[in-house]
């Protein structure tokens, strides 16, 4: 479920390296990328991390705690498109320098509609899970059950950035993938 060590660190620096103060993360689970990010964002930084699984959350608050870096964090237990919807009929809505989604699969496409809003332009949407185990680039009928699912709305979802004129994009081969798009307009 978590992201690998060395896609925390990529991103831990991607993060310093666009200056980031206001962050979003969708899908937290026992808080591994939340904690890489909340140690690479400044002091006074802020992240609004969301996920419907509040127990997962605590089992790893302790370390976030030990880190020193709950400050910095604002937990939402939700689902992540609910409060996407509330965050945008807000008039003053703020705007993120930087979204991290790592939640369900078949609404990516629908939290980049939102994403889109919300991320300040210049600012960059992170996809994880983006290759999908490898199977986005293999035959449906090689395709093992367990990921067929998914698959397809991931390769939806990257037929549809591809075609995006609004964003830069970047996929990066480095955990199971992740897909970076700064929002041009
Ligand atoms: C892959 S895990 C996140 C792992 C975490 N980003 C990390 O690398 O440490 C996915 C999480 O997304 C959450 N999730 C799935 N669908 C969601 C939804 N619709 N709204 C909010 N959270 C959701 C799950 O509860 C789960 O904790």
């Amino acid at each position: 479920m978590l992201v690998p060590a060395d896609e925390g660190q990529f991103l831990s620096m991607l993060l310093k390296i666009i200056n980031a103060k206001n962050t979003l993360e969708l899908g937290v689970f026992t808080g591994y990328s939340l904690l890489t990010t909340a140690l690479a964002l400044p002091n006074d930084a802020k992240i609004t991390a969301i996920d419907k699984n509040r127990e997962a959350y605590e089992t790893g608050l302790p370390f976030i705690q030990k880190a020193g870096v709950e400050h910095k964090i604002n937990f939402i237990n939700s689902n992540a498109l609910t409060v996407l919807d509330e965050m945008l009929t807000n008039n003053e809505m703020e705007l993120f320098d930087f979204a991290f989604v790592d939640a369900d699969k078949p609404n990516y496409i629908h939290y980049h509609e939102r994403l889109m809003k919300l991320v300040k332009i210049g600012g960059v949407i992170a996809y994880d899970n983006t290759l999908w185990y490898g199977s986005v680039a293999l035959d449906e009928e090689k395709t093992h059950e367990k990921y067929k699912n998914n698959r397809k709305a991931i390769m939806d979802l990257n037929t549809y950035l591809a075609s995006d004129p609004n964003i830069e994009l970047s996929q990066i081969s480095i955990g199971d993938g992740v897909t970076l798009c700064r929002r041009l307009h």
